[in-house]
């Protein structure tokens, strides 16, 4: 009896320790993809309030960016007005149109009105926008068939995943784009509802900062099925080192080790069980330095996802891919969030809160959303702001992928519509 007592005492001795073994590693894991956020700010805007534009300062070896089509033209105008009202009449960047198609001549003759810098028509060669040489393109248009018949956004049309790969891996290395180092891309039918007075270019190239955003949300999950494992997957073998960005872009697992490897088969899941929390930045509006993506860590990067034949069988998008570029080779200093900018890309739209002294008025003042202006200060971020929209609206990722940099959540700093 004594001995078997023994035996049992030992037993679930072993056992205890077992379980709080499994407990302390499940702590741990959850210690590991928590990102503190530092003392001070580590990304501030590049200018408060307004300041008269220098425009005899030097510029910087940059181009606007727009991929467009000619029946694009109405919309195109739309943001291209808007950007020179905001910008580029005092700055005179000039403007790279790029287009699969030949440009029409009222396109041209059009835009070069409008724009107050050099105008570029550039067609993209077909090897750029289009399936990469090995894809059997019957099994990617099915796919895109099947992508459509299950609701998944934009799976259907071809000349969206012909868009997605070309921003993803293949702009840079456009001919016209060759000769400079930043751009900033501009969609069709957007607005920018501040001033710029200063030279983001000039600022990017100064603070070291390779990636400009505005937006930061969440991915449409049916879209990129099997995207964070093929990243995870390549990291991995690369031996890439873990980035702040990187854990912010993580849900780790709850479940003990070794269980949580199970999740490995699971979509959005990486080898050991964690998952991607969807978080990424919005890529239609990007002021990034193309020299990052040329580099060969990008190429090699980009190459790896290009034969995974995601951008055709899952319809991945370019904001995604930019996202976990950022994540897997930036570090959290060499991105810059445009806090001052105003932009609107149907349906959404962000705005500085540039209130008096740099406060937020109290929520029932901002009731009339959309309908007052800004009160502007000259310690408040943003510049003749057009639109002081706010709402909570949950910008749990914004937060997520700022913690690196920014020494306190936004509850109200961006607005939303
Ligand atoms: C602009 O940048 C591109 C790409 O880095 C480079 O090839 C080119 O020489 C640069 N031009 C100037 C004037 O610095």
């Amino acid at each position: 009896m004594i001995r078997l007592y023994l035996w049992r005492s030992t037993r679930w001795r072993l056992v205890l320790v077992i379980l709080l073994g499994l407990i302390l590693e499940l702590l741990l894991h959850q210690y590991y993809y928590h990102v503190p956020r530092p003392s001070q700010h580590h990304d501030p805007p590049f200018q408060i309030g307004c300041k008269e534009p220098r425009t005899d300062a030097p510029r910087e070896n940059a181009t606007i960016v727009m991929l467009a089509q000619n029946a694009d033209l109405e919309q195109a105008l739309v943001s291209i007005q808007s950007l020179e009202d905001h910008f580029n009449r005092w700055f005179h960047y000039p403007v790279t149109f790029l287009n699969d198609q030949p440009w029409s001549e009222e396109f041209i003759s059009r835009m070069r009105k409008a724009v107050s810098g050099e105008t570029i028509f550039e067609v993209v060669p077909s090897e750029m926008f289009g399936y990469p040489g090995w894809m059997d393109r019957e099994d990617a248009k099915q796919s895109g068939l099947v992508q459509e018949a299950n609701g998944i956004h934009k799976g259907g049309l071809e000349s969206y995943h012909h868009m997605c790969r070309f921003y993803s891996g293949k702009f840079y290395d456009v001919e016209a784009l060759k000769s400079y180092r930043w751009y900033w891309r501009v969609e069709p039918h957007v607005q920018f509802t501040c001033s710029v007075t200063y030279d983001p270019f000039v600022e990017m190239a100064k603070t070291g900062k390779k990636y400009g955003y505005t937006v930061a949300l969440w991915e449409l999950d049916s879209t990129v099925p099997s995207l964070f494992r093929a990243v995870s997957d390549y990291k991995a073998e690369k031996r890439i080192k873990t980035t702040a960005l990187w854990k912010s872009m993580i849900r780790p697992s709850r479940i003990p080790w070794p269980l949580r490897k199970i999740w490995r088969f699971k979509q959005l899941h990486d080898a050991s069980g964690d998952e991607w929390n969807l978080c990424h930045f919005w890529s239609n509006f990007e002021i990034a330095d193309m020299d990052f993506f040329r580099s060969q860590e990008h190429r090699d990067f980009f190459e790896y996802l290009d034969r995974k034949g995601g951008f055709y069988f899952e319809r991945w998008g370019d904001a995604s891919i930019h996202a976990w570029a950022a994540a897997l080779l930036l570090q959290p200093h060499e991105l810059h969030y445009f806090q001052d900018f105003g932009y609107f890309h149907d349906p959404w739209r962000v705005a500085p809160a540039n209130a008096k002294g740099g406060q937020l008025p109290d929520s029932k003042a901002l009731s009339g959303r959309g309908k007052e202006w800004a009160e502007e200060s000259q310690n408040g971020v943003g510049c003749r702001c057009e639109h002081r929209e706010i709402r909570n609206f949950q910008n749990w990722c914004f937060n997520k992928v700022q913690r690196a940099t920014h020494p306190t959540p936004w509850p109200n700093k961006i607005g939303w519509q």
